[in-house]
């Protein structure tokens, strides 16, 4: 241990994506938020998010997931714009660092 170890907190460096564990940090949000309307026999736009396979398979417009580039993945532009959830609050800007930065770090499932 460091006699001097005040300064070792992991600060966020802006632009550099924090690692994201997908059964922690990315399916509690789309359980709580997305699956009520993407999730059971007929999902909404044909977008299925409950599980890693399904998400990865996309809905009606294709992949909605491109790993390692979030600017280019739908499923992250619609809650950075807004457009979903389809029903009730935005996600947080946390929710919506976590979804992206998950993408950005190669959408693993782990
Ligand atoms: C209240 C229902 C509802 C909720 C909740 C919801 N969606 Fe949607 N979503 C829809 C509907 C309906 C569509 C089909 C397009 C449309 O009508 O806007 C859609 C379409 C999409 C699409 C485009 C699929 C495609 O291939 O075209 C994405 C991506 C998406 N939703 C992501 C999400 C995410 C992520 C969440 C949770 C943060 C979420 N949605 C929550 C209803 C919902």
């Amino acid at each position: 241990m460091s006699a001097c170890s005040t300064n070792q907190a992991t600060e966020p460096v802006s632009g550099s994506p924090s690692p994201v564990n997908f059964s922690l940090d990315v399916a509690p949000i789309l359980n709580n938020r997305c699956i009520k309307c993407h999730g059971g026999t007929q999902p909404s736009g044909s977008l299925d998010l409950s599980s890693y396979t399904a998400i990865m398979a996309g809905g009606k417009t294709g992949t909605v997931i491109n790993p390692g580039n979030s600017d280019k993945s739908l499923l992250v532009s619609m809650v950075t714009s807004g457009k979903m959830p389809k029903s009730g609050a935005k996600l947080t800007p946390d929710q919506i660092k976590i979804l992206s930065d998950w993408v950005d770090t190669g959408a693993q499932d782990n």
